[in-house]
């Protein structure tokens, strides 16, 4: 990379009002939606919750605070802000870490996202509703086995994208989020109102905020609740460094992690308080998995008053989320390229999303065509959809944490994070250099099932 691309003048988000919907909007997605409902659902409701909640306050907050100070400091792309003190240490391969495995999970996830957007467009078509014959079991596992139909959708959400990041961060993602996020927010909230006014929705509400003090502490909450932590905050990826890498110098960036975080979990707890009254309403199973938003939710939607309006709010929710995830994911990659090329942003985008798209298709027919492909016991996309979490995520989570907490001297990496002078920036400090790494190092043990 030459030194004078480096200089080539920065695009930076217009305001920081942009900036933060923009990261809350990478933050918030089908992982609060689709992700967190389930494993809150096979991890004991309220018990995961209160897990989850000091999982994000002790690992996450201190990692988002972390890869904003180090994108702000680089100024640049992931992989210059991990470079910037050694260029030639083995650190620059941290970076490629992250653009790579921002493809990969953009590959998987803009298969979930595909199946949301089909949901979305039947329920206004109509389609979805007379779809329905025995159940939504049967209509959602044939269309996932089918060899073209998840490939298309999956193109679409990632050609939508595409056009976002070609715009630009200021034109693009900026003004996307800025009209799509308060339209998440008022969404989901009036759902949440309205599921909480059917008959039986207590028993949801319970559900979820009531702790089964028994199931707290085990050792598969925890690993769940730091993985979902991980996946929902979308950290470990270098999402938080590129972003922050377009900020101004005057930007505070304890603040806008505090809003990140606060943000991202209590729509994750909103859309819960959506999702299980209705679940519980129609004596659904809490549990059911992956499956519980495409099979067991139209079902309900199906049978509640002014279910098809729900329907149409849910399924735009939750494509219109993925896809402001989606744009961070094709940042990284984009921002690295053009940092250390001529193209055109454009090509950048085109380029990245025809790669995700590539690699995005043996997850896609994972479910048909390709389901006799395993690897270690679980199909294509479900062996991904668990390695990004368990294993991609936090290995990420851990370089930021060692290259902020050990590899930085102290006095730069608490003022780069702007909390020099206070103690607020000891317990930052300390979260980042100690707790956060052991706690995902020991859940990454777990998972290997060494512990
Ligand atoms: N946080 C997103 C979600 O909850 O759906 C997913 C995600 C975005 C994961 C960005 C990883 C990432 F780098």
């Amino acid at each position: 990379m030459s030194a004078d691309r480096q200089q080539l003048p920065r695009e930076q988000w217009g305001t920081d009002t942009g900036f933060i919907l923009a990261t809350i909007g990478s933050a918030v997605g089908i992982g609060n939606i689709w992700r967190f409902s389930y494993v809150a659902g096979e991890n004991g409701g309220g018990a995961f919750l209160i897990v989850y909640g000091l999982s994000v306050l002790l690992v996450g907050l201190p990692i988002v605070i972390g890869e904003l100070a180090l994108g702000r400091r680089g100024a640049a792309d992931a992989v210059v802000a991990f470079a910037k003190d050694a260029p030639r240490s083995a650190w620059r391969y941290a970076g490629w870490v992250s653009v790579l495995g921002c493809v990969l999970i953009l590959s998987f996830y803009a298969v979930v996202a595909g199946w949301a957007l089909k949901y979305f467009l039947g329920a206004v078509s109509g389609a979805l509703w007379q779809a329905a014959g025995a159940g939504y079991g049967g209509y959602f596992r044939e269309f996932i086995a089918d060899p073209v139909a998840p490939l298309f959708w999956q193109c679409v959400m990632l050609a939508l994208t595409v056009f976002v990041v070609a715009g630009g961060v200021r034109a693009g993602i900026e003004v996307a989020n800025r009209v799509l996020m308060p339209l998440l927010a008022f969404c989901v909230i009036v759902l949440a109102i309205y599921s909480a006014t059917l008959p039986g929705s207590a028993k949801g509400w319970q559900f979820l905020l009531s702790p089964d003090w028994d199931s707290i502490l085990t050792g598969q909450v925890v690993v769940a609740a730091i993985g979902q932590a991980f996946f929902s905050l979308g950290i470990g990826m270098a999402v938080f460094i590129t972003y922050a890498g377009y900020l101004a110098p005057e930007t505070r960036i304890p603040r806008a992690a505090v809003a990140i975080a606060a943000g991202d979990t209590l729509f994750a707890l909103i859309a819960g308080l959506a999702i299980f009254p209705a679940v519980f309403a129609f004596g659904m199973n809490p549990a059911a998995g992956p499956e519980l938003a495409f099979i067991t939710l139209p079902q309900i939607f199906l049978a509640m008053p002014y279910g098809h309006i729900f329907g149409i709010a849910f399924f735009g929710l939750l494509s219109a989320a993925a896809l402001t995830s989606m744009m961070s994911l094709l940042e990284v990659p984009v921002a690295s390229v053009l940092h250390r090329s001529r193209i055109t942003r454009r090509r950048a985008a085109i380029l990245m999303g025809v790669a995700a798209f590539v690699l995005g298709i043996p997850s896609a027919l994972s479910f048909g065509v390709l389901s006799d492909v395993r690897i270690s016991g679980d199909g294509v996309f479900d062996f991904i959809n668990r390695a990004v979490s368990n294993y991609l995520l936090p290995l990420g989570g851990i370089l930021v944490c060692l290259y902020v907490g050990w590899f930085l001297r102290r006095a730069d990496a608490v003022s780069a994070a702007g909390l020099s002078g206070g103690v607020t920036g000891v317990i930052w400090y300390w979260l980042v250099r100690l707790v956060a790494p052991v706690m995902v190092f020991l859940v990454i043990l777990d998972t290997v099932g060494e512990l």
